[in-house]
């Protein structure tokens, strides 16, 4: 990419994968906390690097956000009629329609003649209703794929922000000032070492379920994440992240 050699994109690039100790980092120019058309671009690059892993991969798990609804507009219909199976991630997390992991299913799938399932399932329930919703058998089938999808694709908060967006309820902002919560992704909120201090319930992928096997996208840019996602990265090596120069050079 000749664009990427004169702006040097590259070094940084390799910086950034050394600094986060990850599998994989490519940066796209601009910084999307000033503009809107850096999120499209990141948008493309993860549809890019994603497309040649669709060949052997069919079950792609999405997050909610509008980093990934950016993904999701810029996706395109695979070679040879193969139809993807786009999830989502994870049940309710109090997000807006427009941002929530179902909405963002559906359009990726109709970008890529795909198909998609959704989880219906409201963000608050009792314990009793969560257990009995769990089993029924539209819901675990979903489950079942959502836990077998061999890629995941998700975004990265900052805690404050997310919490805000989200509604949560004063009990919730103290709990994540208390414990100095920098960074939020699938309803789990992180302090800067990396470490849960909260998490939002739900059902879907658990961390646990980022087993080494599946590949794993982290897309998040803007200067003002760079906290959180080095937060995040704490977590575990091996990742891909598509990110913008804003965040890159903050974090450098
Ligand atoms: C939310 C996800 O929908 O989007 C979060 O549940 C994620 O896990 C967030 O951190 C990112 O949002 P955005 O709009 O900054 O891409």
């Amino acid at each position: 990419n000749v664009m990427k050699e004169v702006s040097g994109l590259h070094v940084l690039e390799e910086r950034l994968r050394e600094k986060l100790k990850l599998a994989e980092v490519i940066i796209v120019p601009g910084d999307s906390d000033r503009d809107q058309w850096v999120k499209t671009e990141m948008g493309k690059a993860a549809v890019n690097r994603l497309l040649p892993l669709l060949k052997s991969e069919r079950t792609i798990a999405v997050t909610g956000g509008t980093t990934l609804a950016a993904v999701a507009e810029m996706m395109k219909p695979l070679p040879n009629r193969k139809r993807p199976l786009i999830v989502p991630a994870r049940g309710g997390l109090g997000e807006h329609v427009e941002n929530q992991a179902n909405t963002i299913c559906s359009t990726m799938a109709q970008k890529a003649n795909g198909e998609y399932r959704l989880l219906h399932v409201p963000d608050q329930l009792s314990k009793e209703s969560y257990q009995s919703l769990i089993e029924e058998p539209g819901v675990k089938d979903v489950l079942e794929q959502i836990r077998s999808a061999g890629i995941v694709i998700h975004g990265i908060g900052e805690a404050t922000t997310m919490a805000e967006r989200r509604n949560s309820s004063s009990i919730v902002f103290q709990e994540i000032e208390k414990q100095n919560a920098v960074a939020e992704a699938f309803g789990y909120y992180f302090d800067q070492d990396g470490t849960i201090v909260h998490k939002l319930k739900t059902v879907g992928l658990q961390l646990d379920d980022l087993t080494d096997d599946k590949t794993i996208f982290a897309v998040a840019g803007g200067s003002s994440k760079a906290n959180a996602i080095a937060a995040y990265m704490k977590r575990g090596p091996r990742q891909i992240l598509i990110t913008d120069e804003g965040a890159a050079n903050e974090l450098l």
